[in-house]
């Protein structure tokens, strides 16, 4: 590959911002430079000081005025709900009934899941996500067609088929035998390969039997290095389902606790509704929790804790995530903002300089992979996202009035949708670019 160098303000997390001093975990350049080559990032710093020890033949991209931020990763969404965004007068169990499921079942046919892959990751990079933590449908086609199409990007691609094996229609369950063999295919096939990664996929506790969950914690031992993904309290309806459906267990995160599913590489989607017993079982164990903001308001679910998750007495991992098609928006500026909204009404004021990180190294971190994504650093894969910080006429006017990079920061959350994404690179290479 020619080497490459981005120019431009260039932002870089030195420390988590959960602390006293939360914009001292920034480090920035406004006239800095991203040196890559061969998808990884080779320098970060002073324009001036890189300039002269470029490569040979390094072609410069010049993105000065506008910043330079980690691609945001998205560390829980479901690709095959794009159709069912903006679904009107339902909480979650009527609304996975009446919209999700029937949307689901068309992901049988191979061209049909083909088609929203496509349109899935046109979107996800026009709102700058460069990698993401994805559920698929229950048919391996549909996981098959995602890792297809990432793989032609080069992305780092987390996903799996959907293990449903009971509470779903017939078209859309698998069994606890075929849900293993199916996802064990699947990771043969494309565990690793590239940049993609499986990630076993039960979809939650009330769509699969005791012997299916089993299944999954099996594979997952058997198979070190993938990851796993499920939905956990999210609404209270679904708890007491839980709480009819797996009596002999203490609680929802008792049921993943009991069949081997939580741990480093498990990631919990909401996790709203949580006891003090299941805090500490997530924070013991390492497992991480994708908080998705504007699923909690949209389909009415409850407000996520993000301070007592940062500074309770069970920290845990938090990642930021569109949950989309239960999230209203692939945006994740929009969703940073309802972050800050959902914090807000609970009374706390997230920073931007926290919403910025959990769109990035916390995602990273939830999925452990923050030693090889979400930052700007020497050595790490060149997934980057860049900024124009005057995007419409009011982001204009009211960065006219910013004096500091938290201002500017916070300005963007707030007022910036896709709008604001100037261009996104993912493997070191442009894969989207603003239309002028
Ligand atoms: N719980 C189980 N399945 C789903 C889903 O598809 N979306 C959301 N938001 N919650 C779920
Ligand atoms: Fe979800």
């Amino acid at each position: 590959d020619v080497p490459r160098a981005l120019r431009g303000h260039v932002l870089q997390f030195n420390a988590s911002p959960f602390c006293e001093d939360p914009t001292s975990a920034i480090t920035d350049w406004q006239d800095g430079l991203i040196v890559i080559q061969d998808g990884l990032i080779h320098a970060v710093g002073q324009a001036d000081d890189l300039m002269g020890t470029l490569p040979e033949g390094t072609i410069i991209e010049d993105h000065s005025g506008k910043l330079i931020l980690p691609g945001f990763i998205d560390c829980h969404a479901h690709y095959p709900q794009s159709e069912v965004i903006a679904s009107y007068g339902t909480q979650l169990i009527e609304w996975l009934n009446t919209y999700t499921f029937p949307a689901e079942a068309k992901f049988r046919d191979k061209a049909y899941a083909q088609a929203a892959a496509n349109v899935y990751l046109a979107e996800s990079f026009r709102n700058g996500i460069t990698s993401a933590s994805v559920y698929c449908t229950v048919h391996p086609e549909s996981a098959e067609a995602l890792f297809e199409a990432a793989s032609t990007f080069s992305m780092r691609m987390i996903a799996g088929k959907v293990l449903m094996d009971r509470n779903a229609p017939d078209n859309l369950r698998d069994t606890a035998q075929s849900g293993y063999d199916d996802s064990k295919r699947l990771i043969e096939a494309w565990h690793g390969k590239g940049r993609n990664l499986y990630c076993i996929t039960p979809r939650f506790a009330p769509t699969s039997t005791p012997q299916q969950l089993e299944a999954a914690g099996a594979l997952w031992k058997e198979h070190p290095g993938t990851l796993v993904q499920t939905h956990t309290s999210e609404n209270l309806k679904e708890i007491e389902w839980v709480k009819t459906l797996y009596p002999d267990h203490t609680d929802y995160v008792g049921v993943y606790e009991h069949f081997g599913l939580l741990g480093k590489g498990s990631i919990l989607g909401h996790a709203i509704h949580l006891s003090d017993r299941e805090r500490a079982v997530i924070s013991e164990s390492g497992t991480g929790v994708a908080h998705c903001p504007t699923s909690n308001t949209f389909i009415g679910s409850g407000l996520f804790d993000v301070k007592e998750a940062h500074y309770g007495a069970h920290p845990f991992r938090v990642g930021l995530a569109t949950d989309v098609g239960g999230g209203s928006s692939f945006s994740m500026l929009s969703t940073m903002r309802t972050a800050y909204e959902i914090a807000q009404l609970r009374g706390y004021s997230l920073h931007p300089a926290q919403a910025y990180y959990l769109s990035t190294v916390g995602s990273a971190k939830a999925l452990y992979l923050e030693d090889r994504i979400g930052n700007l650093m020497p050595g790490m894969e060149a997934d980057i996202t860049v900024i124009d910080m005057h995007s419409t006429e009011l982001i204009r006017h009211r960065m006219s009035y910013a004096d500091t990079l938290t201002e500017a920061l916070f300005t963007q959350m707030i007022l910036g949708d896709d709008r604001a994404i100037a261009a996104t690179y993912v493997n070191g290479k442009k894969v989207y670019e603003k239309p002028s």
